[in-house]
C-alpha cells in the first residue's frame, strides 16, 4: 500500500476481531516504528507487546477510570460520540476486543528541552506504527487515556523509572472500520500561511 493511501485510510478502530496477529506482522509493524526520524538520531523508544491476560489486567484499570471519568455523563454528553457511556466503558476495559496491545515508551528526561524531543520522537515512532499496521490490514488507536492510570500502567507491565509511557495501541484485524472523520479545513485555507 503506497504511504498517501494508508494516511488516508487509517482510522482509529475501537472494534476488533479476536483472530491473532502474526508475530511476523508484529515484527514488521514494530520495525516500520523503528524506522522513524528522531532528534540527534538517538532511536530512544522502546515497545512492549501485550498479550493474553495482561491485556485483561490493564483493562481493569483502564474500565475503571473511564467508569468513573464518564459517571455523570448523560446522553447530550456523549453525543457526536459513536458510543453509548457503557460501550466507551467496554472499549476500555478490553482495548476493544483486540488481541495485542501495543505500548511505546520513550526515555524520561530531566530538562524540557530533552523531554520535547523524546516526545516527538516516539509520536513519529508511534505513528509509523500505526500506518504500517493499516498497510497490513491491521486495525490501531492512538490512546493516551490509559496513562491516566500511569502507576498501574507501571505496575503491571514492570516499566521502569528511567522509561516513560507515551502512547498506547489496541492491534488486531478490525470488526468495525469507522468514516473518516471529516477536516476542520479541508482546503487548509486556515490553517496553512505562505510565505516568501
Ligand atoms: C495523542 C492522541 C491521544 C488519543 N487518545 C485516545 C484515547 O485515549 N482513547 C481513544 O479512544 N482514542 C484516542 N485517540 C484517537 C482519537 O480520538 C482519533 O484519532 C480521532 O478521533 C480522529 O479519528 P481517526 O484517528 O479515525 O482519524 C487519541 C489520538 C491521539 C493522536
Amino acid at each position: 500500500m503506497e504511504v498517501l493511501e494508508a494516511i488516508h485510510k487509517r482510522r482509529a478502530v475501537r472494534r476488533y476481531r479476536p483472530e491473532p496477529v502474526s508475530r511476523e506482522d508484529i515484527q514488521t509493524i514494530l520495525d516500520a516504528a523503528n524506522h522513524a526520524p528522531s532528534a540527534m538520531n538517538r532511536q530512544q523508544w522502546e515497545f512492549i507487546v501485550v498479550t493474553g491476560k495482561k491485556i485483561g489486567e490493564m483493562g481493569e484499570s483502564f474500565g475503571r477510570i473511564i467508569a468513573e471519568y464518564t459517571r455523570n455523563w448523560d446522553a447530550a454528553r456523549m453525543r457526536g460520540s459513536p458510543f453509548t457511556r457503557e460501550e466507551f466503558v467496554r472499549f476500555a476495559a478490553t482495548y476493544g476486543g483486540a488481541p495485542v496491545v501495543i505500548v511505546v515508551l520513550t526515555d524520561t528526561a530531566e530538562t524540557r528541552d530533552f523531554q520535547r524531543a523524546n516526545l516527538e520522537s516516539a509520536s513519529a515512532a508511534m505513528q509509523n506504527l500505526l500506518l504500517a499496521a493499516t498497510a497490513l490490514g491491521l486495525g490501531t488507536c492512538w490512546m493516551t487515556g490509559p496513562l491516566q492510570d500511569e502507576k498501574a500502567l507501571r505496575r503491571i507491565l514492570q516499566i521502569p523509572g528511567d522509561k516513560e509511557p507515551v502512547a498506547v495501541t489496541p492491534l488486531g484485524y478490525p470488526a468495525e472500520i469507522p468514516d473518516a472523520p471529516p477536516r476542520l479545513d479541508p482546503s487548509l485555507e486556515q490553517k496553512v500561511r505562505w510565505v516568501e
